[in-house]
């Protein structure tokens, strides 16, 4: 089958985002997504309240994603959907539906891995970016993952380097939650940081071994250090809120620069492809492009779209495995823990 008349449709559930997208072979026709909203009055996700979500909103997306590729179901060549990892009642969900579709239009389906997802994003065609070339490393840090990824072809990845406690949004998320800020908070740590001093307070480095990282001290210094400071004056957020979260960015962007730069010293590749929501964040972004003028790095960080949890990237993948014939059969399960 040519490249151009090979449809994917994609579905994508492992977490909060209901999503689903249709590809012509590398080109994104439509890519639907559902936030849900549910979970900012709990200040996390809350896994009964997602499924029940997915549930509800996963007939609408699909329709729209087919709707918006102008498509009709009957030219879809494949079904890709998330297997994994992620929340089980949510993966539960894209797995049922996307094993009924393929039945129904009597076409194959591909399992695809949700980490696998993030970093073939980098491949979905796009006129004002390049894909990286192999080998390359890919870190991928949102707020469910942190790992840097040794990537020599499609298929063949190394993860060299992950977190042994939080995810580095959730390191952004706590942190925000104990300056009183709501759920998501990464993006209003961004945007405080933007007005403050990030060296007005000095958080401390974790020391963890080779590549992996650890986020769960941190958020707990920084509890400490709140706790400490508003004892003495009970304004103390309120009147240092830029400086603070200035300073709190500054910190995990100098833990993710210092291992990524371990890892490029390590295997000696200077090819960088960043992915995950966190990628939008404009202290990583701005270290990166500093790492470009002064180390040659070249790095790559797709479109927010494709950065943050879509069906987008679980179509790609799904492309490329179409192309490999590597087709799953109907016995296929969700697995919440699926390694790259
Ligand atoms: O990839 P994503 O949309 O969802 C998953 O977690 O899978 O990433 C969301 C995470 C949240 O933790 C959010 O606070 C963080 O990305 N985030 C940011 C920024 N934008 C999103 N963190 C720091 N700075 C940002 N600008
Ligand atoms: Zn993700």
């Amino acid at each position: 089958m040519e490249k151009e008349t090979i449809y994917i449709l994609a579905i994508e559930s492992s977490c909060d985002d209901t999503s689903a997208a249709v590809l012509q072979g590398d080109k994104v026709l439509s890519n639907v997504v559902a936030t849900q909203k549910i979970h900012e009055q709990y200040g996390g996700v809350v896994p009964e309240l997602a499924s029940r979500a997915h549930q509800q909103n996963i007939v609408p997306v699909v329709h729209q994603a087919l709707a918006e590729a102008n498509i009709d179901k009957k030219l879809v060549s494949a079904i890709a959907f998330t297997r994994g990892p992620g929340l089980m009642g949510s993966l539960l969900v894209g797995t049922s539906f996307a094993k009924s579709m393929s039945l129904g239009l009597g076409v194959p389906l591909i399992a695809v891995n949700h980490m696998q997802a993030h970093i073939l994003a980098h491949f979905i065609a796009d006129e004002k970016s390049t894909p990286p070339s192999f080998p390359f490393l890919a870190m991928t840090i949102s707020g469910g993952h942190t790992q840097i990824v040794l990537v020599k072809n499609y298929f063949d990845m190394e993860i060299i380097g992950e977190t042994l406690d939080d995810a580095v949004g959730e390191a952004f998320d706590k942190s925000a939650k104990l300056l009183g800020l709501p759920y998501p908070g990464g993006p209003l740590i961004d945007r405080h940081a933007q007005h403050g001093n990030p060296n007005a307070f000095v958080f401390p480095k974790p020391k963890v071994a080779g590549l992996n990282f650890s986020f769960s001290g941190l958020k707990t210094s920084i509890l400490y250090f709140l706790q400490k400071k508003t004892a003495e004056n009970p304004d103390f957020i309120k009147t240092h809120l830029n400086d603070i979260c200035a300073s709190i960015q500054h910190r995990i962007v100098t833990i993710l620069m210092d291992k990524l730069q371990k890892a490029v010293k390590e295997t000696g590749i200077k090819e960088i492809a960043i992915g995950g929501g966190v990628s939008a964040n404009s202290g990583i972004r701005k270290a990166l492009m500093e790492m470009e003028a002064t180390h040659e790095w070249r790095t790559h960080i797709p479109r927010l779209e494709y950065c943050t949890d879509n069906a987008a990237m679980i179509g790609i993948v799904g492309y490329y495995k179409f192309k490999e014939n590597d087709f799953s059969k109907q016995t296929v399960s969700a697995k919440a823990r699926f390694s790259i």
